[in-house]
């Protein structure tokens, strides 16, 4: 791979430790993947924040990037921690964890990377254009930039994405390429006829892309899909979408008819598939494990909620009372406008906790809960896979009334 004099003197250590090393795996996954070149990027998410995962030597690897002198030269962002920052005792975690979380944390900081801790960059602040070269990790938010806003990026790891913060380089291959952006197969849908801009939409989709993953199942190779059918989709559908494609399909980019930015100047494969209504609602019904007397914990928030759905949450919440641990998870900037317009008082006097910088799957719960219900069907797969819980997947409306509704009369639900 041809290196410029500049990336050659930070592969010399001549920038300080912490960028030799991240050159060092900016060189070796250039070479796994036949890049010629590094290319400049402007942003970059970083993922690998909850202590949950990363875990002591995870915390250690960051503390020595900070003492080798790292510093982010780009537009860097953080995917959710392991708790709020500021309110992790209402959330039930423990001191010892939330001491080392904050370590992740100013480590980070002290690396100059911002500590917005959401997978929705794009909502606070990291929003790149049409193009742009970028390096995000996190699966939802990198299918959401190549798919709907037509920036480039691969899905990158943590360490690749913290290297790409330290010297503003990733390597060219993949997605970064315009012949590699090309769709492979057609996947004709029929979206039913619902209400255009209603919340409840999300859960269509998230269904829709656990139904195309469950297509491709047991097969490795990733198609890059051009999806018809679609004729209307909010930001916050697609963020769903994105979401679920990512998560049961390894999917980082799509294209879709008349919706998505490349759709138009691309050209539609011959090869088709078409997913039926059925196997929309198979892929529905395979994520009601539990039934609605098991719900111990109600999650809306993966991704993170858009300030449009907490305003609709708030009004449906208003002088209510929840019954059930019910989080509802956030940026912490969208919460900030969420308080300033009552939406978080509205919320909290319901008994329900509007959560900043974490998630129901990065937070450290698992043995907390035993079935949740949300709207979200990645929340589903990783409340089963990391968290053994139960999952009931229902529509955004669904989740806050079963919030409200006592177990004991759930029985026949
Ligand atoms: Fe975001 Fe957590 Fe879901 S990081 S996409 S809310 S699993």
């Amino acid at each position: 791979m041809k290196l410029t004099n500049e990336e050659q003197s930070m592969l010399q250590g001549e920038n300080g430790k912490a960028v030799q090393k991240a050159m060092q795996i900016l060189a070796t996954l250039g070479k796994i993947y036949h890049a010629e070149c590094l290319i400049p990027v402007t942003s970059v998410q970083v993922a690998g924040v909850s202590y949950d995962n990363l875990g002591e030597a995870g915390l250690e690897f960051l503390e020595e990037m900070v003492e080798g002198g790292g510093k982010a030269r780009v537009l860097s962002t953080l995917n959710p921690a392991g708790m709020d920052i500021s309110n992790w005792e209402a959330l039930g975690i423990d001191s010892t964890f939330a001491h080392n979380q904050q370590r992740v944390i100013d480590a980070y900081t002290r690396m100059g990377i911002i500590p917005s801790c959401t997978c929705t960059p794009y909502l606070a602040g990291n929003l790149p254009h049409f193009g742009e070269h970028i390096a995000w990790a996190e699966s939802s938010a990198v299918c959401f930039a190549n798919s709907v806003l037509g920036a480039r990026t691969n899905r990158d790891g943590g360490p690749s994405a913290l290297a790409s913060a330290l010297t503003g380089r990733t390597p060219a291959y993949g997605y970064h390429l315009e012949e590699n952006r090309q769709p492979e197969l057609t996947v004709h849908v029929t979206q039913p006829d619902f209400s255009p801009l209603s919340v409840n939409n999300t859960w269509w989709f998230g269904a829709l892309g656990k139904a195309i993953g469950l297509r491709f199942e047991g097969n490795d190779e990733q198609k890059i899909l051009y999806i018809t059918g679609i004729h209307l989709a909010t930001m916050e559908d697609l963020k769903a979408f994105s979401a679920s494609l990512a998560t049961y399909c390894g999917a980082a980019l799509f294209h879709m008819h008349g919706i998505t930015p490349e759709a138009s100047s691309v050209p539609q494969p011959s090869i088709d598939i078409k997913v039926s209504d059925e196997e929309i609602e198979e892929a529905s019904l395979s994520m009601q494990t539990a039934s609605a007397a098991d719900v111990d914990f109600i999650s809306l928030g993966c991704p993170h909620l858009s300030i449009n759905e907490i305003s609709h949450l708030a009004k449906l919440l208003e002088e209510k009372k929840v019954v059930r641990e019910f989080w509802i998870t956030t940026a912490r900037s969208t919460k900030e406008i969420a308080d300033r317009a009552g939406y978080t008082k509205s919320i909290e006097a319901s008994g329900a906790k509007l959560v900043a910088d974490t998630c129901c799957v990065v937070a450290p719960i698992k043995n907390r809960f035993h079935a949740m219900a949300t709207d979200s069907a990645k929340a589903c797969y990783y409340g089963s896979s990391k968290n053994a819980q139960l999952t009931r997947f229902l529509p955004f409306e669904q989740v806050i009334q079963l919030a409200l509704i006592p177990p004991d009369n759930e029985k026949n639900q």
